[in-house]
């Protein structure tokens, strides 16, 4: 496995420095050869050179490698995102990763939620009339096309039928954004008709996260487009107990290559303070696992996150950990299941 880490801004890099030794330590564990290397696209570099995500770098990652871990952008001496749109977004669109999926393993049930990731109103329509300071119209367009919504839905259903799901829910807002609204519920019609084991539904967005919060356990598989999937994932994370628990892949239904990051940002109220909760980050190791056909270190990932979980936390879960010391527990649960499931490899060792 060939692993390009683009630890980012602010918290990002903390907690991807603290989640790489579970890497290492699980690939040695099942004897898996892992290599890493790290980019610096981020703020800094983008201050100093005025470069986001360099010339060829699409391609680079697509040439060399299996899959990205991305740490979080954001920076507060650019308020208006633009190197993290350039470098986040930039890769989105440029692997083709339409599909975000955002699991959410809450107490009532795992809702598998999927998000568009590279259109609606992130396809980069838009402008503004008048003067940049101060203008008088500023427009943002919600653009989606009839093949990467087909491609989306087809991938989405199928993964979440593959999960065990029986019950599944359309996001949208069609009563006031009718074209796309439009656009979208047809072709969930029809792509769910190939799919006779899932029993599809639709709820606008303001109805949905309004039932998201009260009664969690209604939902199972959840598709939406991209600025809605955006919201709920957030709400859904603080069903789950905190931002610093959600974990994401961005997935192109036509390729190996996968990006995994954190639902959250770069947290810059907290960074540099040692408490950033590395949790998401490890869980994002183990989604990519997952995602490369190695679902037994995956497990095991998964494993010694409840683990050190059920023994401690940092304190936006309300524990009282560093990110140095719940990755100590991490690790440890790790090397405590391998001595407790593979005795005789250790023996022999
Ligand atoms: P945020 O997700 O960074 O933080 C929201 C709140 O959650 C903060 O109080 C933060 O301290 C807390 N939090 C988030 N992750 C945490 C963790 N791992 N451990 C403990 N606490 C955690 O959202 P924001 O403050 O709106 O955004 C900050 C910056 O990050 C902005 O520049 C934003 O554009 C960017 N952002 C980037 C990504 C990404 O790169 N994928 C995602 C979301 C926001
Ligand atoms: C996320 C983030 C990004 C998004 C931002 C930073 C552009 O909020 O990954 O959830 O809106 O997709
Ligand atoms: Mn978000």
């Amino acid at each position: 496995m060939r692993i390009a880490v683009i630890p980012g801004d602010g918290i990002g890099q903390e907690v991807v420095a603290a989640a790489l030794p579970a890497l290492d330590l699980v690939a040695e564990i099942f004897d898996l050869d892992a290599t890493v290397e790290q980019f610096d696209w981020g703020a800094d570099r983008w201050l100093r050179t005025g470069v986001g995500l360099p010339e060829g770098a699409v391609a680079q990652l697509r040439a060399e490698f299996d899959a990205v871990l991305l740490g979080a952008l954001g920076d507060p001496r650019i308020p208006d995102m633009a190197h993290g749109r350039d470098i986040l977004l930039g890769l989105r669109r440029g692997l083709d990763l339409c599909v975000n999926h955002r699991p959410l393993p809450l107490a009532t049930g795992t809702i598998e939620l999927f998000r568009e990731n590279t259109q609606g109103l992130y396809a980069g329509v838009g402008g503004i009339v008048g003067p940049p300071d101060r203008p008088t119209v500023a427009i943002d367009e919600c653009v989606y096309t009839r093949d990467t919504v087909q491609r989306f839905l087809r991938y989405s259903l199928g993964r979440i039928r593959d999960a065990g799901q029986r019950r599944v829910t359309l996001v949208h807002k069609a009563n006031a954004v009718p074209h796309t609204g439009r656009l979208w519920r047809e072709l969930y019609a029809a792509e769910l008709a190939a799919f006779p084991e899932l029993d599809g539904t639709d709820e606008y967005v303001d109805a949905f996260c309004y039932h998201l919060v009260r009664d969690p356990g209604r939902y199972q598989g959840v598709v939406a487009p991209n600025l809605f999937g955006d919201i709920i994932s957030d709400i859904g994370a603080a069903l789950l107990g905190g931002l610093g628990l959600a974990a994401s892949a961005s997935i192109c239904p036509q390729a190996r290559l996968a990006l995994f990051e954190p639902v959250h940002g770069s947290a810059p109220d907290i960074a540099g303070t040692g408490v950033a909760n590395p949790y998401a980050t490890v869980l994002c190791l183990a989604l990519m696992l997952d995602h490369l056909d190695h679902r037994a270190p995956a497990d095991a990932l998964r494993a010694a996150l409840a683990a050190a979980r059920a023994e401690g936390g940092t304190p936006d879960v309300g524990g009282h950990d560093t990110t140095g010391a719940f990755m100590t527990r991490v690790l440890a649960a790790l090397r405590h299941q391998h001595h407790r499931t593979r005795p005789r490899e250790v023996t022999a060792q």
